[in-house]
């Protein structure tokens, strides 16, 4: 029985499980690939943690149940709440808005009825879990509002929120027909966590310009004496993880493999992605093509490898880009390949971790291109495979990652010609180059991986001293 003996709780949108096909042929639960569950899962179990969040399913009631250990709480969510909590206001308004507006956001009274409603049933559930003094960790763009909701039914809760996307500058967030509701829902929490130090000197000034409240560097102070941190604190991966998975002989195996099927090119180039706008998959492609048909790369030395992760496939302008994306691998495809040689070999599925990290040990140059990303972990797991020091990364200035990925070959995916110049670089730079560079990229990340990450963000939170909270440590 997990109610109200937690004292430490994860809110996400999302439990870190996916409910899998046993073989058998019922259904069973897997824990997710996700590096957020791998670092949180021993501070959960020294703490008789909980973690509460959406299953997956519509119109589907589940009870609290246990798996690996891990207290699982399910929130359900109606078909409509589905359409307009997560498909709408969660990823058809915020999602784009926060995204530098790279798709258009739109804005529907009743899509922010529904995220109101469903940021409270997560609110309450976490309110009966927690025990007295507890510590929450309220993560992401879809719960804003849980904060708030949860200070008012619990006010002697320690209470962190991180955003893991872009927060935008005020000439963007200033769109939002319900900004201020917004503000004072992150304004619940004692810690509020960015992935970049410009995010949370956003929220700080908005809070300033919108909601009136006194703040000096990434302090806010609150009429009713409590403070609330801004602070950015970078996301990594499990790096060690990922560098053991890529050592086993069967990734070394497969990785070979990989390369044998492609007909053994001189040069591989790899995309790996959400099938998602901001990802700048149109623009990486469109330059690869060009450097093909323009003669500066053969056909018969380079292949672009493109997975692209379906996701939020009933979202309008994911179905857009899902065309988009097929009739440019489709032209490209057909303009310039040679039988038994096709350029753009592309992936619209999702793989197991150990076949990611095949394909980042079969690719000589990773190609992470997004037009705005939070941080981007792909960058980061490509370079925690690369233990061999040989590849090169070639990334896009609008990732997170690209503040502590100095050594990557970076670019700006709107300019074309730059980012054929840089994938051409990449590729044809000596091998002692890529070395060096791949070495500085590696000590970066192997050094600061996720588990640090939780650590640093949790030690922060056990470290404010607000009027009610005592001193729980997680
Ligand atoms: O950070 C963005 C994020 O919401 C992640 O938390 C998640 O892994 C990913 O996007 C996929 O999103 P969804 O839960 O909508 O499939």
């Amino acid at each position: 029985m997990v109610t109200g003996t937690a004292d430490f709780v994860v809110i996400a949108n999302r439990l870190p499980v996916d409910r899998v096909t046993s073989p058998d042929g019922g259904t069973m639960w897997r824990t997710s690939p996700g590096g957020l569950v791998t670092a949180l899962e021993p501070v959960m179990r020294r703490n008789g943690g909980a973690w509460i969040g959406w299953h997956g399913a519509a119109d589907e009631k589940l009870k609290p149940f246990v798996h690996n250990g891990l207290h699982l709480v399910p929130v359900h969510l109606s078909e409509d709440e589905v359409a307009e909590y997560y498909e709408g206001f969660s990823n058809s308004t915020l999602w784009p808005l926060y995204h530098d507006v790279v798709a258009p956001p739109e804005f529907h009274r009743e899509w922010w009825d529904a995220y109101v409603r469903v940021n409270r049933r997560f609110a309450e559930r976490a309110a009966k879990i927690a025990k007295p003094d507890a510590v929450v960790w309220v993560q992401d763009y879809q719960l804003q509002l849980v904060p708030t909701m949860l200070r008012e039914l619990r006010p002697d809760l320690r209470i962190g929120f991180f955003l893991h996307i872009p927060f935008p500058p005020a000439e963007l967030f200033q769109q939002l027909p319900w900004r201020r509701q917004i503000l004072e829902g992150l304004l619940g929490a004692d810690l509020v966590g960015f992935q970049m130090p410009g995010a949370a000197q956003n929220f700080v000034r908005l809070v300033r310009q919108r909601v009136g409240h006194k703040t000096h560097r990434d302090m806010i102070y609150l009429p009713d004496g409590r403070t609330v941190l801004a602070q950015a604190y970078p996301i990594s991966i499990d790096a060690a993880g990922f560098e053991e998975l890529a050592r086993t002989p069967e990734v070394i195996a497969r990785a070979a493999e990989i390369r044998e099927s492609l007909g053994n090119p001189r040069t591989m180039l790899l995309g790996i992605d959400r099938l998602d706008y901001t990802k700048g998959l149109r623009q990486r492609l469109r330059a690869f093509g060009e450097l093909i048909s323009d003669g500066s790369l053969h056909v018969d030395d380079a292949v672009f490898v493109q997975v692209a992760t379906p996701s939020r496939e009933r979202v309008d302008q994911y179905k857009i880009l899902r065309d988009d994306i097929n009739r440019l691998v489709g032209r490209i495809n057909g303009d310039v390949a040679r039988i038994g040689q096709q350029p753009v070999t592309y992936l619209h599925a999702s793989y197991p971790r150990a076949e990611m990290a095949a394909l980042y040990r079969a690719a000589d140059v990773m190609v992470v291109t997004p037009l705005r990303d939070g941080m981007n972990l792909v960058a980061k797991e490509y370079v925690a495979c690369r233990y061999d020091d040989r590849g090169a990364l070639v990334l896009s200035e609008f990732a997170g990652a690209a503040s502590e990925l100095k050594s990557a070959y970076q670019v700006n995916p709107h300019d074309i010609n730059g980012m054929k110049s840089m994938m051409l670089a990449a590729i044809n730079a000596s091998p002692r180059e890529n070395a060096r560079r791949m070495k500085a990229m590696r000590k970066q990340v192997m050094e600061n991986d996720i588990e640090l990450w939780a650590a640093n963000f949790l030690r922060e939170l056990t470290l404010v001293r607000n009027p009610h909270a005592k001193n729980p440590r997680p």
